[in-house]
């Protein structure tokens, strides 16, 4: 079935469906809702629905699918694959305005949210207030959504040992595309009733079905955490001591890395402010690991994984209190936007590798930019293999060499057994090699899922498949 987009703000269709539901028509506040942190062109979308309610929500995809327009569920924009920006002549259905914790039950160990809470809202929430642990913690924390972070099963540091958002997902409440609304998922750690919807929804980028409830596992908070920063004279040695500290029998927290060049390109934004990631010359790659559990043992595994690691670090800086641990966290979040600070253009990809091949694919990394004579700086996940490589470049030139060498880094995650997206997802950005990734007959089999979920077709078209 074709589908039928707004013809501008003025659309007639529209007014039958300000009767029910906020619209937004304004020009200067669609421009608001018509990009995210990618590098995908925004699209002013032609109308834009502000959702109060799972109600709202449910009036929405009704009159969607009645009419065949467009829709992109939309949080806070913070995402890095262009998922959330629209058709052209599409509807944005805004679930920010959805920002109540429904419920909270300790004795169970789950609750439940609308999808517009901010993660570190909810985090912050748990802890001081329930004494619970709600681990997922994306560098964005401070305003991306929950619902966002379920569509895009987002990660983050922790996710090393904790695991992704999915992970955390024990249900959802969904407003299917033609306005019908269902329950997913458990109350409790086990339920194998019937195929596992939560995670079909879990990363599937706003295209199956709109996220209006999320009930979140939480966990006992760790009593007690240790952050360390490990200085490597080179990223081989880096690569090869997360390989030598599993070995040692401890899984960290987060394992995160800097290579030399982003380091490079860090230190000359920080000279005039000083640094916590500040280091010797000698030091040309990093490493923050964190370590953590019950009181009286993070000291010991640390220093079990600093043994295991063969080569180096040469330097290890401990983290003497809590305000010391969170600038470290701090200046690690911010490396997305102080590592392409200079550049003329960027591409940030989130490759991600079994890890043993760690080690090669770094030095791969550093020739493909030589080949292309554009600046690769990589930081990000390195213990879970995951690596945001950022293609960087400063004239016009570099832009035309951009794609290949992208084109180029993508073929050396798949060739080493790895994947095109390790945590942003395919969004409008990288469906050129979801086939090369899940194979043709793997990708038709995603296709019907899409149709059976969304038979017209209004859900997010464009994105992921
Ligand atoms: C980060 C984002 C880019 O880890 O995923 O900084
Ligand atoms: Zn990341």
């Amino acid at each position: 079935m074709s589908l039928l987009p707004l013809n501008g703000p003025d659309d007639q269709r529209l007014s039958e469906l300000a009767a029910t539901v906020d619209v937004q028509r304004d020009p200067e506040e669609l421009a608001l809702l018509a990009g995210d942190e990618s590098v995908v062109q925004p699209v002013v979308p032609g109308a834009a629905v502000m959702a109060r309610s799972v109600e709202d929500v449910a009036a929405t995809m009704r009159w969607a699918h009645t009419h065949g327009v467009p829709v992109t569920p939309r949080g806070a924009g913070s995402g890095k694959a262009g998922g959330c920006v629209p058709t052209p002549g599409g509807l944005v259905l805004s679930l920010a305005p959805m920002t109540a914790i429904t419920v909270v039950h300790p004795e169970h160990g789950y609750a439940e949210v609308e999808p517009g809470v901010i993660t570190e809202t909810f985090r912050d929430s748990m802890e001081h207030e329930h004494r619970l642990f709600y681990p997922p913690d994306p560098a964005s924390l401070d305003w991306c959504t929950l619902g966002g972070n379920v569509a895009t099963n987002a990660g983050g540091p922790v996710a090393l040992k904790y695991g992704v958002t999915g992970q955390h997902v024990m249900g959802l409440t969904l407003v299917l595309a033609d306005g019908r609304v269902i329950e997913t998922g458990r109350r409790q750690p086990k339920d194998v009733a019937g195929y596992d919807l939560t995670s079909q929804i879990v990363g599937s980028e706003g295209t199956l079905a709109v996220i209006v409830g999320v009930r979140l596992g939480l966990l006992p908070i760790p009593r007690e955490v240790r952050t360390a920063l490990l200085g490597f004279s080179s990223m081989g040695e880096a690569a090869s001591a997360l390989v030598d500290a599993r070995r040692a029998g401890v899984l960290p927290r987060a394992m995160e890395v800097v290579d030399p060049v982003a380091l490079q390109r860090v230190r000359s934004t920080w000279e005039h402010e000083g640094s916590p990631f500040g280091v010797d010359e000698a030091t040309n790659a990093l490493l923050l690991v964190e370590v953590d559990g019950p009181e009286g043992t993070t000291e010991a595994a640390l220093q079990a994984m600093l043994d295991g690691m063969r080569s180096g670090p040469n330097s290890v800086r401990e983290a003497s209190s809590a305000a010391e641990r969170g600038a470290l966290w701090a200046t690690r979040r911010e490396m997305s936007k102080r590592v392409k600070r200079g550049a003329l253009g960027w591409v940030t990809e989130d490759i991600a590798v079994p890890l043993g091949t760690m080690p090669s694919v770094t030095a791969e990394l550093a020739d493909i930019g030589a080949r292309h004579d554009l600046t690769i700086a990589c930081y990000g996940h390195i213990g879970d293999g995951n690596l945001h490589v950022n293609v960087l470049w400063e004239t016009e030139a570099g832009a035309g060499q951009a794609s290949a060498a992208v084109d180029d880094v993508m073929a050396l995650a798949l060739r080493v057994g790895g994947t095109v997206t390790g945590e942003h997802g395919i969004g409008r950005a990288k469906t050129k090699w979801l086939e090369d990734r899940l194979g043709a007959p793997a990708l038709a089999l995603q296709r019907s899922l899409k149709s059976a979920w969304d038979p017209r077709g209004i859900l997010n078209p464009g994105v992921a498949l």
